[in-house]
């Protein structure tokens, strides 16, 4: 994200273009998810991948909303970070045959995503409200909490296959 746009001159444009930046991932995340339910074998790993990429619509949806209560157009701008996390997660995953090392690295690339979100969404729940815009902070907290539900979810999933393959 261009932090140093010169665009940027106070925490409101700050807060706009973090929006943008949240938008625009979210958006390469619906476009990703598909591709990791196809490839996850564990069942639970598959299910868990589904009902992300249908909170991760509702989270555009979410943001869509916060753009309309900030009086601003809903538009994406991009966020190399992003692009990257999701890059690696492609290129790593397509080397691994092994099913069970593949749902790993599918793991691993998911909570990346996850606690890039998380970052996100706390900074802009802190600027919405220190810029008295603690409608948009609710709003945003509702995201906020389904990515630490759906990171921990996939913790506890990598926990059990450790604790698998140590039974095995
Ligand atoms: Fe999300």
């Amino acid at each position: 994200m261009g932090f140093f746009s010169k665009d940027i001159k106070s925490l409101d444009d700050l807060f706009v273009h973090t929006l943008q930046d949240i938008y625009y991932a979210e958006k390469q995340i619906e476009k990703s998810l598909p591709d990791m339910i196809s490839k996850a074998t564990n069942p639970q790993l598959k299910q868990g991948f589904e009902k992300h990429l249908d909170e991760t619509k509702g989270h555009i949806q979410r943001v869509e909303q916060v753009f309309q209560m900030h009086g601003v157009p809903a538009k994406g701008v991009d966020c190399p970070a992003i692009d990257g996390i999701i890059e690696e997660a492609d290129e790593v995953a397509g080397d691994v045959d092994d099913k069970q090392v593949l749902d790993a690295a599918l793991i691993a690339a998911a909570q990346a995503v996850e606690h890039y979100e998380i970052t996100r969404y706390g900074t802009l729940i802190e600027w919405a409200k220190q810029l008295g815009r603690d409608d948009c902070a609710s709003v945003l907290k509702q995201n906020l909490e389904e990515e630490k539900a759906t990171d921990k979810k996939l913790t506890e999933l990598a926990e059990s296959k450790v604790n698998l393959q140590a039974a095995q």
